[in-house]
């Protein structure tokens, strides 16, 4: 993991670079998922007749609907692949998000959803054995990876998760299924494959037609931990500290990233998708 900094600003400016090519330009300051660094970096606005679908992966979850109703408000036209479809919130955005059904191991079935797509975002993973949770978080999102690069999609935002440094068998799938489907998305989108590590991520979580306000818990650990940062990068304490962040803050982080050029690649932290998302 040493090696990826330097590899990350390598490519972010190869990006900048890049990106800098044939589109209309605003000049704009924006924090780099590396901590702590500022860039000035140039807001590409897309060319009329350019795709501009995003579709994410697993929208009828808790991340993803947050994802949904974020890019919807910013004019960006949703679709939605999850294996169950349109989920049960009865709110108006839900109506103006395409749901489609479909088993991310089975991408035969689902890849013509990526046509019109410029973007990827993948809120797909979840628990249970080692290797339910390394196929679902890594495998699946493996092939997603794959399939989007071959469909020529232009970035792709995948959901991963902070580290916090576990025993190595606590939820070892889970992360080594993270960490693969992270390699992937750096190996095939270098210049435009952005990773977000959150740890805790609290808000109101829909469960069926009942809300859950995970928030009572995750609000007042956010408030403290957030301003404990030197704390976090001590060693054995560090991982420990990641504040808990707000649902809503990722959805903005992720959307962003999806639709904004500048954004570089590589691995955003929790203080990244804070500041990119304004919180
Ligand atoms: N919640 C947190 O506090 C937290 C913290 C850090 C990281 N994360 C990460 O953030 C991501 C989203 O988390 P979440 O809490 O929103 O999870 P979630 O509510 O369980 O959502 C998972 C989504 O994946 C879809 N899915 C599962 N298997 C699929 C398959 N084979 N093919 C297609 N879709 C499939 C599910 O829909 P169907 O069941 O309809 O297929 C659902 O939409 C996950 O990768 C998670 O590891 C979450």
């Amino acid at each position: 993991m040493a090696g990826r900094g330097g590899k990350q600003a390598l490519q972010h400016l190869h990006h900048l670079r890049d990106g800098a090519v044939g589109a209309s330009r605003a000049h704009y300051s924006v924090s780099t998922a590396s901590r702590g660094s500022t860039a000035e970096a140039e807001v590409m606005e897309p060319k009329s007749g350019e795709r501009k679908k995003v579709l994410v992966l697993g929208g009828n979850g808790y991340v993803g609907t947050h994802i949904c109703k974020e890019a919807l408000s910013k004019g960006v036209p949703v679709v939605s692949l999850s294996r169950s479809g349109r989920p049960k919130v009865a709110e108006p955005w839900s109506n103006d998000v395409e749901w489609v059904k479909g088993d991310l191991f089975q991408p035969s079935n689902w890849r013509n959803t990526l046509d019109d797509v410029s973007a990827v975002i993948s809120c797909v993973g979840g628990f249970g054995s080692n290797e339910q949770m390394q196929k679902i978080n890594g495998v699946a999102n493996v092939q997603a990876i794959r399939a989007a690069a071959e469909a020529g999609v232009k970035r792709f935002v995948y959901i991963s998760a902070h580290d916090f440094g576990l025993p190595s068998f606590v939820l070892r799938g889970y992360y080594a299924g993270k960490r693969a489907a992270e390699d992937e998305l750096l190996s095939k989108f270098p210049y435009s494959g952005v990773i977000l590590r959150p740890g805790f991520i609290h808000g109101v979580r829909q469960v069926g037609r009942v809300k859950l306000p995970l928030n009572a818990i995750g609000s007042p650990l956010e408030l403290v931990l957030k301003n404990v940062k030197p704390l976090s990068q001590l060693p054995l304490v560090g991982n420990l500290l990641v504040p808990p962040v707000k649902v809503v803050a990722v959805a903005k982080a992720a959307v962003r990233s999806a639709t904004d050029n500048a954004v570089p690649p590589g691995i955003m932290d929790v203080w990244g998708i804070m500041r990119l998302s304004g919180d």
